[in-house]
């Protein structure tokens, strides 16, 4: 009996210290995850957590953040329609992670998270394709934004599966947009990225883009693309207006698998607003405005991912699907839009949608005063483009079909 009871104790207190360690390792792999992934030197976030000092400056702020729900940053309702790559914590991972942080001491030479970091940073670096601009371009003190057309060929040694994908830059808050594709050398012959049309995308693997919150994209589990042994990588680069000369160096990391594709990627637009039922999207001046269009798709897709896309005078963006029997669909709704967290958003199941689907569009603009984004000061009428002082109302569905 005695026996028994030794071990008993022995085995609930070696228990409890390691499930201590787990939990211990489960914050500190959550606060990598879902915090530093942006607040690291080089991320998204204007600044770092990557270290003791950086974390404790901003302890208070963050717990309060965290159990407010307003860091991680996620736009979509979650009561409209869920995500596989939702950023937002449970109440056991927020109860894990704010524990760390709490507890998280200056000593503390064995912090798991730095490990986990360095770990995840040398990992990645052996499992990409870095196709990198050769020269990288020049850019101009311009008061203006510039967009500037780029293509470079590549050789690898063999074709490569695809299964993330990441817009590197060196100066990345220069860039307010990217898009890109990447073609094999024949048929990339004289394309250009402001020629992308539904067709030629299906038949020339894939074409994406960036926009700020969305540098890295990992593809749903079985989904990704091949990227051929020679080709272009095609597309134009949007800089935001500048105030010196600079050479700035940029690529795409294409992260390889060994495993094959059960499926492969392609992009369909849902096309920018005049293209549909507007003759002209202006937003008038001093006005906050809404618009509504849809857009009705000439073939059967699977749906993976909605990628919505407005600029900074964006406020809501509303987007479901209507079959033709007329059930709908929710495919997003965004209430606070941010122009700085543009996220593909992978749905938790594929959604097939039939030809003649007909995909709505909503959304609200503040062109007033009152929209502290706004650069125009009295206010002007804001006309549709590409321009980061212009507006556009997309949605763009990321669909795959099986490998033939
Ligand atoms: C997708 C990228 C991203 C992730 C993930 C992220 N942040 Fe942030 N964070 C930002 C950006 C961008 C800002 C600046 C917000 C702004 O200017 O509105 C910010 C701001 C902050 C601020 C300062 C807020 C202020 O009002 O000044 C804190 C503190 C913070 N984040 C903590 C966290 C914590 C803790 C996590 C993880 C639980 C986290 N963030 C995850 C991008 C991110």
């Amino acid at each position: 009996m005695r026996t028994h009871l030794l071990f008993w104790m022995l085995f609930t207190s070696f228990f409890s210290v390691t499930l201590a360690q787990e939990r211990n390792l489960e914050g500190a792999n959550l606060f990598f995850e879902k915090c530093i992934s942006c607040h690291h030197p080089k991320g998204s976030a204007p600044f770092s957590l990557a270290t003791y000092p950086e974390i404790a400056r901003f302890r208070s702020m963050i717990m309060q953040l965290v159990q407010q729900d307003i860091m991680p940053p996620w736009q979509p309702d979650p009561h409209y329609q869920q995500y596989e790559n939702s950023r937002q914590l449970d109440a056991a991972q927020k109860e894990a992670l704010l524990d760390w942080v709490a507890k998280l001491k200056k000593n503390d030479k064995l912090m798991a998270w730095q490990r986990l970091y360095k770990n995840k940073m040398k990992q990645k670096k052996s499992d990409f394709i870095h196709l990198k601009h050769p020269e990288g371009i020049n850019v101009a003190v311009s008061p203006r934004d510039t967009i500037i057309p780029f293509e470079f060929s590549y050789t690898i040694p063999t074709d490569q599966n695809i299964v993330q994908i990441e817009f590197y830059c060196s100066n990345i808050s220069l860039v307010h947009h990217a898009n890109y594709f990447v073609a094999d050398e024949q048929k990339a012959q004289g394309k250009h990225a402001t020629v992308m049309n539904e067709n030629f995308l299906r038949n020339n693997n894939i074409a994406l883009g960036y926009a700020p919150g969305n540098r890295q994209l990992p593809f749903a589990q079985g989904c990704g693309f091949v990227l051929p042994k020679s080709g272009k990588v095609v597309g134009d680069i949007h800089l935001s207006p500048s105030f010196k000369n600079e050479t700035i160096q940029f690529g795409l990391r294409f992260y390889t698998s060994e495993k094959p594709l059960k499926e492969i990627m392609f992009l369909q637009t849902v096309p920018s607003l005049h293209k549909v039922n507007y003759e002209t999207f202006t937003i008038a001046p001093d006005s906050i405005q809404y618009f509504k269009a849809y857009y009705s798709l000439h073939q059967a897709v699977k749906v993976r991912y909605t990628h919505p896309h407005m600029h900074v005078f964006g406020k809501q963006f509303l987007s479901y699907a209507v079959l033709p029997q007329n059930d709908t669909i929710p495919l997003i709704k965004i209430n606070d839009w941010r122009f700085w967290e543009q996220q593909y958003y992978q749905f938790k199941k594929p959604i097939y949608l039939p030809k003649g689907t007909k995909i709505f569009y909503e959304a609200l603009y503040d062109n007033t005063l009152n929209n502290p984004l706004n650069p125009f000061r009295p206010t002007i009428p804001i006309t549709e483009g590409w321009s980061i002082h212009q507006e556009m109302m997309a949605n763009f569905l990321i669909c795959t079909y099986p490998p033939n």
